[in-house]
């Protein structure tokens, strides 16, 4: 069976390295294709050599844009490979542009479409990522859920049907890479001692786009800094929008570093006192760790790691967001709610069995 895998984003080339390989493992011949939609070496290129990911086939270099700009040119660019390698199934990841254009230029084509990380929903419903998930729900065969929550809200928009709970492909990665990450090494380089930073990240663009919430976020990090160190991997949005509205003051007590590679990731992650982030990926990750989080939006499409109170909703509010960091409740027990960490391995497996 011949597949294409598109990815384009710094979390899908995450997901795309335990899949891919499981794909392999089940003998399906797997295109990869790499929209371009992100190119910095550290939010691509270096995720392929840490997580030893093969190099994609194609790349569509479609680069940044508005959302019409980089889907349409996903479209335009993707068809062409369709067409040409006229794949049994399309695997698309997640909810960015990279995805709704890969599932949207299948769909057209008549290719039965995958979607992993399906059925996830949040406020507010005008966000990009929650257009991309909505639209990509609708026009995929396989909806792989990584929670029973994401059944319950296709189930509740009337998709029942190619709708399979397999855990999340994200506990995974996490759990067979953890293992191996030297994270003695990754806090000398940046001076850190275990559980004495906090360690965040933001890069929505309700966050990242509107200089007040910018500012108040900025602000709770600084308050969070005089009382132990708060490291700050800047994604290039937040690092132009900081540039654009002239907050770098509000940067000067903070660790501000660059993107860094999935390990070093896991490493701050696992060792921090708490997370602060607007990041899907993190907010599991610091709950897969063992370490509260504080979740810089109003609501998350993982809720049940709110409602368990791993982590807290503090939006973009600085008095919340200390708060969260400081005074965070003792968590419920919600084990194996994303899975056993064989979310990959199941999904390889409904793809082979599947009769398309
Ligand atoms: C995208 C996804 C978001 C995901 C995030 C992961 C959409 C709508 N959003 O958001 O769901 O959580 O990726 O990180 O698809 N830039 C660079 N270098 C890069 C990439 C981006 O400088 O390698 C800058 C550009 O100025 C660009 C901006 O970051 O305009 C935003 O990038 P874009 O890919 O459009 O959206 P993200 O915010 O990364
Ligand atoms: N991540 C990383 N380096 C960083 C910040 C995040 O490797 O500097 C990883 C993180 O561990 C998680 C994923 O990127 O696995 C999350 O991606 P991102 O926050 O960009 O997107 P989201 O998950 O919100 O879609």
């Amino acid at each position: 069976m011949k597949i294409v895998s598109i990815v384009g984003a710094r979390p899908q080339f995450i997901k795309e390295s335990l899949v891919g390989k499981k794909l392999n493992e089940f003998g399906i011949n797997e295109i990869l294709v790499h929209s371009g939609q992100h190119y910095d070496f550290n939010m691509s290129d270096i995720f392929f050599k840490v997580l030893e990911i093969k190099n994609p086939q194609y790349n569509l270099e479609i680069g940044s844009g508005t959302h019409a700009e980089q889907t349409g040119k996903i479209m335009m660019e993707f068809e062409k490979i369709l067409m040409k390698e006229k794949p049994s199934l399309v695997l698309v990841y997640g909810d960015t542009n990279t995805t709704l254009g890969g599932a949207l230029t299948a769909a057209k084509l008549k290719i039965p479409v995958a979607h992993i990380e399906a059925g996830l929903r949040q406020e507010p419903k005008d966000m990009p990522e929650e257009i991309n998930r909505v639209l990509t729900d609708r026009i995929s065969q396989f909806k792989f859920c990584p929670s029973q929550k994401a059944v319950e809200n296709l189930a509740m928009e009337g998709m029942k049907s190619g709708v399979y709970f397999t855990g999340d492909v994200m506990l995974d990665v996490f759990l067979k890479f953890k293992k191996g990450v030297d994270m003695e090494t990754v806090l000398e380089k940046y001076d850190l001692k275990p559980k004495k930073y906090v360690f965040s990240t933001i890069h929505r663009d309700f966050n990242t786009d509107i200089k007040t919430r910018l500012e108040s976020i900025l602000k709770g990090f600084s308050r969070i800094a005089k009382q132990m160190p708060v490291i700050f991997s800047i994604h290039p949005r937040t690092k132009k929008r900081i540039s654009e509205f002239g907050l770098e003051d509000l940067l000067k007590t903070l660790k501000v570093i660059d993107p860094v590679g999935y390990d070093e990731s896991v490493a701050l992650t696992s060792n921090a006192f708490s997370v602060v982030t607007d990041s899907g990926g993190i907010q599991k990750e610091s709950y897969f760790a063992g370490i509260p989080g504080v979740v810089a939006m109003k609501d998350t499409g993982w809720i049940e790691l709110v409602e368990s109170r791993w982590n807290v909703l503090a939006d973009a509010d600085e008095e919340k967001i200390y708060d969260g960091v400081f005074y965070h409740p003792d968590p419920a027990d919600i084990k194996e709610i994303y899975g056993n960490g064989n979310a990959s391995e199941k999904i390889a497996k409904i793809i082979r069995d599947a009769k398309i």
